[in-house]
């Protein structure tokens, strides 16, 4: 291991009509400078992780970031968009850094405001992740509707699991109960999350609302260090590896009832960082609906194809199973503010690996794994941690 997260700092996620974009990027990024030690002066570089798309009239974010301390200024700051994995792609691009030996530390902060654009418009921005030129789903049900489609294709292939989404989303929101970060802390229950009601709607059939993830607004942040800054660091967590994989982006050139690009990512990742599914003890990955995480189950093969519902149904992915998923409860309970959840996934796993997780806490883990997509899995990230100090 040769990069490490040595601070980190989150937002709580949800509607927060009483910040911008500004204040959640500097209450972040100033909770991670602080939490790491590191002066500002410090800093080499910064990347920002930010999709927008439509949603917030504030483009151009990376120089906000200089408003948490003015020792930022004239430091090279870089947005960097890679649809819901922006946040990823910004630390990639971070660790890019380093590995180049032209930066020792660098500021990552990953963040999105939602909430303030109309719900049609929040659709639409989000649809300009998907493949317009022919994937087209009805603009008013934005990416539900583009979900709804591989979820209809899985059920066409191995029947009807709207039950086995509604375990993976009662799993989720349990464990966000415990997380003090998340946007939904209610403890919906099974039996709420499988009913259709006026508080849990079809979405977009066969999604219900407690199959999709909310529109939140919320910041994170981590500064990272080369192996010259572990010395003076509080506690360190290491990249065993980190890998990307982008997929074609037409639905029509990929089996819709599989992730390949997350297996793809996934299998790097593990062989890069010499381990197997056992040696994990927990894995944060993308369930921006429940679909996706029951097809990601798959995908980092816990079940074989067709066979993901076992995982759930065979409590294996619970935060006391063989392979907890989603302990912080994941995009479902935590929230998706787009741009900040890859930043936030690393935040939460960094946490768990240094004891720090509170309510949230595993049992002792040694080894964390975070899965981070943009798209229907086109934009991959898969990384492997490992505190080191
Ligand atoms: N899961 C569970 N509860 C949710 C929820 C969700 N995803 N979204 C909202 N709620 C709750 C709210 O907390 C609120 O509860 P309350 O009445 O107790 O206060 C209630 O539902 C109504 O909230 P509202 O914001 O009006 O819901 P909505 O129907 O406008 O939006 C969705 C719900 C599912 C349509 C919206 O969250 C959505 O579009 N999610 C998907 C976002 C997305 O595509 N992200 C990108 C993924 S790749």
């Amino acid at each position: 291991m040769d990069h490490y997260m040595i601070g980190w700092g989150h937002t709580r996620f949800g509607k927060h009509t009483d910040c911008d974009i500004e204040s959640l990027i500097t209450q972040a990024a100033g909770e991670a400078l602080e939490d790491a030690g590191v002066d500002a002066a410090e800093i080499d570089a910064i990347y920002l992780g930010h999709f927008n798309s439509g949603m917030s009239p504030q483009d151009f974010c990376a120089p906000l970031v200089l408003q948490v301390d003015e020792r930022l200024r004239f430091k090279p700051a870089t947005r960097v968009e890679n649809a819901c994995a922006s946040g990823s792609a910004a630390l990639h691009q971070g660790l890019n850094h380093l590995a180049s030996g032209a930066a020792r530390r660098v500021l990552v902060v990953g963040v999105e405001k939602m909430t303030d654009a109309g719900a049609a418009q929040v659709a639409d921005s989000l649809l300009g992740a998907s493949y317009r030129r022919s994937d087209l789903v009805e603009t008013s049900l934005g990416f539900a509707g583009v979900f709804a489609r591989i979820a209809q294709a899985y059920f066409d292939a191995y029947g009807d699991q709207s039950d086995v989404l509604a375990r993976i989303a009662a799993k989720n929101h349990h464990n966000g109960a415990r997380n003090p970060y998340a946007h939904l802390q209610n403890d919906f229950g099974f039996d709420f999350c499988n009913t259709e009601s006026a508080k849990n709607p079809v979405v977009a059939a066969p999604l219900r609302r407690t199959d999709c993830s909310p529109v939140s607004d919320g910041a994170a942040a981590v500064v990272l260090s080369d192996a010259s800054g572990l010395a003076n660091a509080r506690r360190a967590v290491g990249f065993r590896s980190r890998v990307q994989a982008t997929e074609f982006m037409p639905m029509a050139r990929r089996d819709l009832t599989e992730l390949e690009g997350a297996a793809h990512a996934w299998r790097q990742a593990m062989q890069h960082a010499g381990v197997g599914l056992d040696d994990l003890s927990f894995a944060e990955v993308h369930d921006c609906f429940t679909i996706a995480e029951l097809m990601i189950y798959e995908a980092i093969g816990l079940t074989p194809k067709g066979e993901g519902r076992r995982a759930i149904e065979e409590d294996w992915v619970t935060v006391d199973g063989r392979l907890p998923v989603n302990p912080s409860g994941g995009l479902k309970a935590k929230g998706h503010p787009v741009g900040a959840t890859g930043v936030s996934m690393h935040v939460m796993a960094a946490k768990q690996l240094t004891g720090e997780a509170g309510d949230m806490q595993v049992a002792s883990p040694q080894l964390g794994a975070v899965f981070n997509m943009g798209g229907v899995a086109v934009a991959n990230y898969a990384s492997v941690l490992e505190r080191a100090r």
